[in-house]
């Protein structure tokens, strides 16, 4: 079971996704993160089931810049590895993932599962911000090839970086 003693749960979270790219939802939940664990490492991680847009290494740029100055947060990247090993060499017993919708709580359910059972972590479940609950970061990298403006949908980095890229 989780190796992880009671005290460090409470210290430290890992708040994973594949940030492709980091969106204001992202970034209210490491926010809010920081106001509830002493330490938030955001894990830029590999899904298998998404065609990754932006490189790891620009993904990672993106995020370090957009939670700059909010204190105990940290950016890692771990492309090619299971979550559950990440926590483990981070001595983290908690993942939290933010949540739009019962969609979003369906797909992370088997996964909070799959986690605990192969390793013993526990995943906490963070229900969204309804003023950012519509962003999802293929939903900003649709919009943005089609033309729309997504400068309230994500950082002014990332936006410059979508614009070029149309
Ligand atoms: O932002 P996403 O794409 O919803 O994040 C999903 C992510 C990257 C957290 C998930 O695919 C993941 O944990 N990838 C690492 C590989 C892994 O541990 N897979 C087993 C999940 S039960």
């Amino acid at each position: 079971m989780n190796p992880v003693v009671a005290s460090e749960v409470a210290r430290r979270c890992v708040y994973p996704g594949s940030f492709d790219p980091v969106t204001l939802g992202h970034v209210d939940v490491v926010r809010r993160l920081v106001r509830l664990f002493d330490e938030v490492v955001v894990a830029v991680l590999h899904n298998p089931d998404k065609v990754g847009t932006f490189a790891p290494e620009q993904r990672v740029a993106f995020v370090t810049e957009a939670v700059a100055g909010l204190p105990g947060v940290r950016v890692v990247c771990h492309g090619g590895r299971l979550l559950v090993d990440v926590c483990r060499d981070l001595g983290a017993g908690v993942v939290v993932k933010g949540v739009r919708g019962s969609g979003d709580v369906a797909q992370e359910w088997q996964m909070a599962l799959m986690n605990r059972h192969l390793s013993g972590v526990e995943t906490l479940l963070l229900p969204a911000d309804p003023r950012y609950a519509h962003i999802s970061s293929s939903l900003v990298r649709q919009v943005n090839a089609y033309g729309g403006d997504v400068h309230d949908l994500v950082p002014e980095a990332v936006r410059q970086a979508l614009t070029g890229r149309r």
